[in-house]
Order: C-alpha cells, then structure tokens, then sequence
C-alpha cells in the first residue's frame, strides 16, 4: 500500500487538539497552527489555512467536537450546537464535503444528546477521517487501473494529500501510478500553477517534490500548446461538488482544460469520494460557485500586480459539464458519465 507523510493535520490525542499545517505558509515555511475552538476552525477555511473539499469537511467534523465538548454540560446544547454547525456551514459554499461531514456530524449529536460525555462526537470525526483515508487507497488503485502506464499527466490546482486525510484524490492516483512504473518509465506530472491562489505552484508542486514524483511547473496558459505538442497523455483534477448527472465543480480553469482535452482526443478523468457526491443536485447549473476577493487577483503573494483601482472578478470554481469527463474515479469504481 502506498503511502505519503505529507497531511494537511494531526490530532494530538493528548490535548484534544487537530494541529493544522499552514497552507498559506507553504511552501516557504511548515507553519503549524493548533485550532481549539469553533471560531478558530471557521477562520482557517474561511482564511484557507486549510483548503481542498475533503479536508474541508474533516476540520469541521472537528469542529463540531468542540462545540459539543464546549456545550455538553448546558442545558439548550443542542440549540448551541446547531447554531456553531451553521457558523461552520458559513465558511465557503462550493465543496460539498463540507456540509456533508457537518450534517454527519450533527445526526451523531443527536443520537448521543444523552452520553455523559461527547467522546462519541469525537470519535465520528476521527470515523470521517479515516474512511476518507481508505476511499483515497480505493480511488489510487482505481484510477491507476483505469488509466494504465502513461508518460506525461496533467493536474489543476491541488487534489492531494494537502486537501484531504489521505493521498489525495488526484495526486492519490499519479502517486499510485508513479509507484506502478518506477523502474520501467517514470511518470512525469505537468502541473499547472493554478491561478490565482497556486495551489498548483504552492503545494501541488511541494507534494509531489516531496514524494519524489518527477514534475514540472507551468503556467495555466501553457496546458493547450503542451496538449498540441502530445506531451499530455491524460488529465486528472478533483472535484468539489458533482451534480447527479455528473457535472463537475473543481477549481477555476477546469473547465477551460476539459474542453481542450476533447479537442486534443485526451482522457480527462475526475477523481472524487463519496462525500463530494451531492444527489439533490440534477446539475451543475444549480451548484453555487464561491466568488472570492479581488485582492486575490491583484495580489500576489501581498504584491501589486495590477493598477490600483482595476475591476476584478473571481469566481473560485466552474463547473465541467459531464459530456466532457471520460471517467469519475469513486471509492467504488469509474463512473463514465457520456454513458
Ligand atoms: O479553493 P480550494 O483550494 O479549496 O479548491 C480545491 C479544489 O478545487 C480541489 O481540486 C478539490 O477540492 C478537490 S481536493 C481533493
């Protein structure tokens, strides 16, 4: 079984406490920063000191154990509890994972409203984690089946072990993938910097580096001319909500590489777990797509790139249309949603 060191947190059993590494920090230093109250774990996804969908809904089931540790002995917990879940609901809108694992955790509260302690809502957010963990091992073997040896793989933003309690969607695939042809003809990952936060840049580089995966960095404007030359032989991106008919949000540009995929006659394949699934959706059109700051698209790294006063916009997300995916990575299998 594969293996990565590389986690977004840890849980220190001993203070009762998840330590998150500061993913605004990366790559220039490993900060890491102990969250212990609910206001705390809605600031760093608000903040994106965490960011990526499944890791989303893992802080904030852990979030949800401290507000029911903070509110156990009082006599309206329950009323307490609910009103921090919709604090935490508040944080970002896309990932789906995110109300997923809040409204998991609420259905424990109440079956344990009761308990002397809240140790069972504890216990479910380390129950969330780590099916997560085994649903990343499944995609990996999945995918790599389902993709086969390849020279050259694409990624947008990250889908690693940064953004989820395992190996990632994405990058828990290529990791599967570099492990299975090593010593024949290493794989080589073309990964996109991700404008304009560089998850790519940022972290997707910094993980692979890390896990000795050859890759090499470019700019989102660069993907079409590399797909012209036949230097990218599949794309493989995760996802933050997909609609019962299988339209895909993942991070912005997305959209832009699946449509060059087709053009080009190359797999284009999301990799998501259950819980990125959202069935009351009959399609894309209905997800809501995050719109964030135009400092994010004016600053880079806290410097001006553009003139003072520019009309910005910044939607974080667009959704693929299925007609464009050749196959959705689940826990379970590839789903081929043309079909
Ligand atoms: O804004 P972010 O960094 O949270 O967006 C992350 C993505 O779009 C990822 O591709 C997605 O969450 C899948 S992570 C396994």
């Amino acid at each position: 079984m594969i293996h990565s060191d590389v986690s977004p947190f840890r849980w220190d059993e001993a203070q009762r406490l998840l330590i998150l590494l500061d993913q605004l920090a990366l790559p220039e230093t490993e900060r890491y920063v102990p969250l212990n109250t609910v206001a705390e774990v809605a600031h760093a996804i608000t903040q994106m000191l965490v960011r990526g969908a499944p890791a989303i809904g893992i802080t904030a089931a852990f979030g949800m154990y401290y507000s029911a540790r903070d509110h156990w002995k009082e006599d309206d917990k329950r009323a307490r509890i609910a009103a921090d879940k919709n604090r935490l609901a508040e944080t970002r809108p896309t990932a789906v994972n995110l109300f997923w694992a809040l409204e998991r955790m609420m259905k424990t509260v109440d079956a344990h409203l009761h308990d002397e302690t809240p140790d069972a809502i504890l216990a479910e957010a380390h129950q969330i984690w780590r099916e997560d963990i085994a649903m990343n091992q499944a995609m990996a073997i999945h995918g790599a089946d389902a993709i086969g040896q390849v020279p050259n793989i694409l990624t947008h933003c990250n889908a690693g072990a940064l953004a989820t309690g395992g190996l990632g969607t994405a990058l828990g695939v290529i990791r599967e993938i570099h492990e299975r042809q090593k010593n024949a003809s290493p794989l080589h990952v073309w990964v996109d910097e991700t404008r304009p936060y560089l998850q790519g840049a940022r972290l997707t580089a910094w993980e692979l580096m890390k896990d000795g995966i050859d890759c090499t960095l470019i700019t989102d404007n660069m993907s079409a001319y590399l797909m012209q030359q036949k230097l990218v032989d599949a794309i493989i991106v995760g996802a933050d909500r997909i609609a019962a008919n299988g339209d895909t949000a993942n991070k912005i540009g997305t959209y832009a590489l699946a449509v060059l995929a087709k053009y080009h006659h190359i797999p284009f394949y999301v990799a998501a777990p259950d819980s990125t699934f959202d069935p009351t959706l009959a399609s894309g059109d209905q997800i809501v797509i995050e719109e964030r700051s135009g400092d994010e698209v004016v600053l880079v790294k806290g410097k001006r790139i553009a003139p003072e006063g520019v009309k910005t916009r910044h939607p974080a997300f667009d959704v693929t249309p299925h007609s464009l995916i050749t196959g959705i990575i689940t826990p379970s299998g590839i789903l081929r949603p043309k079909a």
